[in-house]
């Protein structure tokens, strides 16, 4: 059975100062299909590009499968679909049928093989890329943000697709589609790279459980740490008080003699040493718990330095026809209004209008 064994996997790259991975064991099995999960910048793309030996790293990944990873690079994009598929396939003319039983699954028509690769849409681009991936047997998938391109509509295709396959590992910030496509989780955060058996509700529950857990814990050892500096604050101001007492005593004893100076000094000397000595303690108690505080990863907040604008109507759309080559893009000419500090979603399938909606706007906001 095919697997990946991953030991002590250290890596950064060469500028930075801290490791993206650090002592990192796994072990994935060559049927898993492993959702990749984590914030941006986290190291997902990273750790795709060290499976296939991209670059040097610390440890060892041991493995007897061949990856294959999404989206591949296209080098000539004015290459027919057909074309293109037997470039970067092992398909032959005999053997095409395979692409062409992917095709329908992927809601792709035939009429695209005769097309040139640079004239199918976004969406369009990303179903070949992936049907390419899948005619072959034999190799390990790594698929990395497959949704990035594709509309709703687009997503549950390529969902219902991944379902029925097995053998990859799939990077996407697309809760549905990872529930709908994985059994295993491989999360990646600050601290931690963590697998777990089951999806992303699995993942999610646990993750809050964690931080739930984590969060108490936080919240007492903030309480033990304040309740330590007050003890310390008290310390010290013993030991300074012990420090002045002793001065003072050694000061008075150089003009007269006091039969009470030796014993006075003696007294707040060891005062002074044993605050100094509780000090200490207290203080390394602090510098403990502080080290037991758990960064825990939630989103942060977003905030925005926000001037607010003294106009209250922000955009009016009125009676807007859109239209590419001659052909009306939306049936009905839309009209709206955007009012300060309201949001509004644009919506649709692929191909519809959205961007040249934005476009336009955009054009009417620059021409104003
Ligand atoms: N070729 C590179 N050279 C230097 N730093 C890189 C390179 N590629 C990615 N990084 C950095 O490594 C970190 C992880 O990046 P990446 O693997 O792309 O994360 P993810 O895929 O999780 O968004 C980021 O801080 C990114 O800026
Ligand atoms: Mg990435």
């Amino acid at each position: 059975m095919g697997t990946i064994k991953i030991q002590n996997l250290s890596f950064k790259y060469d500028a930075m100062s801290h490791y993206i991975f650090e002592k990192v064991n796994l072990n994935i099995d060559e049927f898993w299909k492993l959702g990749f999960i984590g914030r941006n910048g986290r190291g997902k793309t990273t750790f795709l590009k060290l499976l296939q030996n991209a670059y040097d790293y610390e440890g060892t990944i041991e493995s007897n499968l061949y990856f294959d990873y999404f989206p591949k690079r296209i080098q000539d994009k004015k290459q027919l679909v057909k074309d293109l598929v037997l470039t970067y396939s092992t398909l032959d003319d005999a053997s095409f049928w395979k692409f062409e039983i992917e095709m329908p699954q992927l809601n792709l028509s035939d009429e695209i093989l005769n097309r040139k690769f640079s004239t199918l849409s976004p969406g369009e681009q990303t179903k070949v890329l992936l049907a390419l991936m899948f005619v072959e047997e034999g190799t390990f998938k790594l698929i990395d943000e497959p949704t990035n391109h594709l509309d709703i509509i687009g997503r549950d295709i390529v969902a219902n697709y991944l379902e029925k396959k097995s053998g990859f590992i799939i990077v996407s910030h697309d809760k549905t589609i990872i529930n709908q496509t994985v059994n295993h989780i491989l999360s990646i955060d600050r601290s931690k790279i963590q697998l777990l058996k089951g999806d992303y509700d699995t993942w999610e529950n646990k993750f809050k459980q964690d931080n739930l857990f984590e969060e108490r814990k936080n919240f007492k050892l903030n309480k033990q740490i304040k309740s330590l500096h007050q003890t310390a604050e008290r310390l010290n101001g013993w030991s300074n008080r012990a420090e002045n007492e002793k001065s003072a005593e050694f000061y008075k004893g150089q003009h007269h003699v006091d039969i009470d100076k030796g014993f006075l000094g003696h007294k707040a000397a060891k005062l002074m040493k044993r605050s100094k000595n509780a000090l200490k303690r207290v203080e390394s108690s602090i510098e403990e718990k502080q080290g037991l505080l758990r960064n825990i990863d939630k989103n942060p907040k977003l905030t925005l330095n926000y001037e607010p604008f003294y106009h209250d109507n922000i955009l009016t759309v009125n009676q807007l026809v859109l239209e590419r080559c001659n052909r009306a893009l939306i049936q009905n000419p839309i009209s709206f209004n955007i009012k300060q500090g309201q949001q509004l979603v644009i919506s649709g399938s692929n191909g519809t209008g959205k961007s040249s909606l934005l476009q336009a706007i955009r054009g009417a906001v620059i021409n104003s």
